[in-house]
């Protein structure tokens, strides 16, 4: 009691809201009491309450929010996914229907959509660029309906060279070709820099999408180790190259990976650089949520931006950002463009004009840097609210991701437990889609015991039920 007693203020207090955080007082997500009801009713000065907050950030327990105040955090004390050892071996992509039915299904009417991972219409600026796309379908409706150049509108193109310094990079406007989506532009660098019958060097677990391109183009994949925080090791991509001749080229989401959400740090894009440099490999970045950092600006910069002999393909789009179904996405392909500018022209001549248009505007003029701020908190608050919910209804023994960016979460069930049974039995039963582990392996076999839960739609009652009734279902798999 003594000791209590003299404690500084500031601590008494941090100790006291602590213990109420720890309570459950407060749930995750809440907002403390603004710093000045704290003054009144402690009666503390302003400068002990500040240090009292800034004690309980320094726990973790809460974080500051740009002119809105404090709010509780979630502390995930699980362990995280565990890696996969290296295997130094190529390994052809197997056909999944499952992996089409998770994009075809999750994107259905009447679904509850933890499955794909895309933002929900309701925090995205829609009826802003509605006003756009019909502003210029009126007021340019001539240049709306022609062809507009195949490497891209070049007030898109302008726009994309404005952003690149904060990747990191000094890239200008006619270094960049428009593709639909990230999906056209990963397509075709592997077709540009895979020669026939050569292997491509991914993460592990990896983004399907990416391995039905690689199937698609009859290449082959060597699935590299991937630590959940730090991503692939620079020095296992060196072994893989060291062993396997037939290396085509190496293919990373380098900031915030899709399904662990893992990044590089600047120290790992640069040695992974230098390394398939010296071996003449290229390097396609697929920088689709590097926007998505948990808070305030832009943080992470691209592995491109290490890049002195053209060998990194950057690809990315408006995806995760602005909206998904405009599908406008670029590539910035180093000393590939000329070969890339051919194969666009060949096989789709251009993108659609208006959605360019649109997008260029939206850039310019729509306020995107703010938007951009808004939703940083918004997805890293739904990453909270979700692993909260996740751990607490859950089995016990479950591993949990700590994204580092991104809206995605996976999880690593019981060994025992089949996560494609637990999908279909949420799906059919429940209308829940959520993303079997098995998908994102090349043999639609690994990750058998894993699931992947998008965090892109606002947390509701609906999703608290649903995360309940997985949780549920988890358990009596494993019966
Ligand atoms: C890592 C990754 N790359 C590419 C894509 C495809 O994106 P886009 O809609 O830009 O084609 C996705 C979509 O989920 C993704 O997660």
């Amino acid at each position: 009691m003594h000791e209590i007693a003299r404690l500084p203020a500031y601590l008494a207090l941090a100790n006291a809201l602590q213990t109420q955080i720890e309570t459950n007082l407060f749930r995750v997500g809440d907002r403390l009491p603004s710093v000045r009801s704290l003054c009144n009713d402690h009666r503390l000065s302003l400068e002990t309450v500040l240090h009292t907050l800034r004690v309980l950030e320094d726990r973790g327990l809460v974080e500051a929010r740009p002119r809105s105040g404090f709010y509780i955090r979630f502390r995930n004390r699980l362990p995280e996914p565990s890696a996969q050892p290296l295997r130094l071996e190529e390994s052809t992509v197997e056909v999944s229907k499952l992996r089409y039915q998770a994009f075809s299904l999750g994107n259905s009417k009447g679904v509850i959509p933890l499955g794909v991972a895309i933002p929900s219409p309701e925090i995205l600026p829609t009826a802003k660029l509605a006003r756009m796309i019909a502003a210029k379908a009126r007021s340019e409706a001539s240049e709306v309906v022609g062809y507009t150049d195949p490497a891209g509108h070049p007030k898109l193109r302008r726009q994309l060279a404005r952003r690149a310094g904060d990747w990191g990079c000094l890239t200008g406007a006619d270094d960049f070709i428009v593709t639909n989506g990230t999906a056209e532009a990963l397509a075709l660098a592997l077709q540009v820099t895979c020669p026939p019958d050569s292997a491509v060097l991914v993460e592990s677990p990896t983004y399907y999408g990416v391995l039905e391109i690689i199937k698609s183009r009859g290449l082959r994949v060597v699935e590299l180790p991937t630590d959940p925080q730090a991503g692939v090791s620079p020095d296992d991509v060196k072994e893989a190259i060291r062993s396997l001749p037939n290396i085509g080229a190496c293919l990373l989401v380098t900031n915030y990976s899709n399904p662990l959400g893992c990044a590089l740090s600047p120290e790992r894009k640069k040695k992974l650089v230098s390394i398939l440099a010296k071996n003449s490999i290229p390097l396609i970045e697929d920088d689709i949520y590097g926007d998505l950092c948990p808070s305030g600006e832009r943080r992470p910069i691209t592995a491109k931006s290490f890049d002195k002999d053209g060998l990194v393909l950057l690809c990315s789009s408006i995806s995760k950002t602005l909206a998904p179904g405009l599908r406008v996405g670029w590539i910035s392909p180093g000393k590939f463009r000329d070969r890339i500018l051919q194969l666009k022209t060949n096989q789709t001549l251009t993108c659609p004009t208006i959605t360019q248009m649109a997008v260029a505007e939206f850039l310019e003029h729509g306020a995107y840097d703010a938007h951009l701020r808004r939703i940083r908190g918004f997805f890293s608050e739904q990453l909270q609210r979700f692993s909260s919910a996740i751990v607490h209804y859950f089995p016990q023994n479950i591993r949990i991701s700590r994204p580092q960016g991104g809206f995605v979460l996976w999880i690593e069930f019981d060994p025992r437990l089949n996560a494609t049974e637990l999908a279909a039995r949420a799906m059919n039963r429940h209308r829940i889609s959520v993303a079997p582990g098995c998908i994102f392996s090349a043999n639609g076999k690994d990750f058998q015991n894993c699931l992947r839960i998008s965090c892109g739609y606002p947390w509701s009652a609906k999703i608290d039920e649903a995360l309940k009734t997985l949780g549920r279902l988890a358990g009596s798999n494993l019966r």
